[in-house]
């Protein structure tokens, strides 16, 4: 394979459930990454443009889920499912995603924008709506 343009390397932490920093892969950033490599794939980008990978912590918590993209260097923060075709797009395109980039104050958790909502608990199988 040869060496990709970009690469995108999607925090997939985990944090277990009520730590209050949460954590990327509380906020479904396991799922991102899988929809990230599938429309990348389906773009034709994938095996010689960009890679998505996987990341341990990237210390942005509470702007999670988050992406660094390299070797631009800048990062995407409270990523969504919703934001993957976007992300893709400006990929292929060579630009960027305006609204998700990471300002300089989201860095510090001190003077960072809000977190997304936390996300709400998925009922037990078998159990109430
Ligand atoms: S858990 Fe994703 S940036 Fe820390």
């Amino acid at each position: 394979m040869p060496q990709r343009k970009r690469y995108l390397f999607v925090c997939v932490n985990r944090r277990p459930d009520g730590t209050p920093k949460g954590s990327c892969a509380q906020r479904g950033a396991v799922e991102i990454h899988a929809a990230l490599k599938d429309a990348l794939k389906d773009r034709g980008l994938a095996k010689t443009e960009v890679r998505a990978c996987t990341s341990s912590c990237l210390d942005v918590c509470w702007a999670g889920p988050a992406i660094a993209v390299e070797p631009d260097g800048y990062f995407y923060g409270r990523v969504t499912m919703e934001d993957v075709p976007a992300i893709v797009e400006s990929l292929a395109n060579g630009t960027r995603v305006e609204r998700l980039l990471l300002p300089s104050n989201d860095f510090d958790e001190k003077t960072a924008g809000p977190p997304l909502p936390a996300p709400k608990a998925k009922p037990a199988e078998g159990g109430e709506p």
